[in-house]
């Protein structure tokens, strides 16, 4: 059974509910994905004071370890840009992964990625190509969106929308009160759907 792991960061929202448009992606493809949350390291009283929301409970869904990954197959990394760049929150964690790196352990494993940012311009491909150096340094083997299922939806300039060919994404709004339209979790569930079926071709 392949197995894979959906691991994001969310501080308001809208990458866990991108997560679990991926995770039905993979559903919809046979397969099964389980959802992981990066571990906050801000203190909790300046969430509240930006406004981040209450997380959900670890027994919901559990924050993720280095000794997780090894039991899975292949990951799809939920990141919301941060100027452009990696949560410090996502580099925490992937600061931890040195023991990993060290003996190749994640060599080879396949990965994917989606993103959040404000507006148009504030990050959607950088963000993907920042994050990239990590997963190169650790050996892992990228698998893009592309556009070969999602050409319709990616060039559609009808409508405002997140995705590039480097994965899916979404506009949170200059506030954070914009929430991820259909055409976008559409391009999710075709993600998530995607990297099941590669995934599980590379193992073969
Ligand atoms: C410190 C900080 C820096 C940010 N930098 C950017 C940025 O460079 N470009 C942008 O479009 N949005 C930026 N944002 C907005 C976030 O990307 C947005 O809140 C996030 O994608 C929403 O996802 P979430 O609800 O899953 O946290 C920033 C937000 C914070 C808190």
């Amino acid at each position: 059974m392949t197995k894979i792991a959906v691991i994001y960061y969310s501080m308001y929202g809208h990458i866990l509910r991108s997560s679990k448009e991926i995770a039905k992606g993979i559903a919809n493809a046979g397969g099964k994905a389980d959802l992981f949350q990066i571990k906050e390291t801000l203190p909790q009283s300046l969430v509240s004071q930006i406004g981040g929301i209450e997380k959900p409970s670890i027994e919901e869904i559990p924050e993720i370890t280095p000794g997780h990954l090894t039991e899975y197959d292949g990951f799809m990394f939920g990141i919301p840009t941060r100027y452009g760049n990696l949560p410090s929150q996502w580099k925490s964690f992937w600061d931890q992964t040195g023991g990993l790196w060290a003996n190749g352990g994640l060599h080879g494993k396949p990965f994917g990625l989606f993103v959040s940012t404000g507006t148009p311009g504030g990050g959607q491909e950088t963000t993907a190509i920042s994050s990239l150096s990590s997963f190169v340094h650790h050996g892992m083997i990228y698998v893009p969106l592309g556009y070969k299922n999602t050409f319709p939806l990616l060039t559609n300039l009808n409508e405002v929308h997140g995705g590039s060919p480097w994965g899916a994404g979404t506009f949170a709004g200059a506030d954070g009160s914009r929430q991820p339209t259909e055409l976008e979790l559409e391009l999710h569930r075709i993600q998530g759907e995607e990297f099941f079926k590669t995934v599980e071709k590379l193992s073969k």
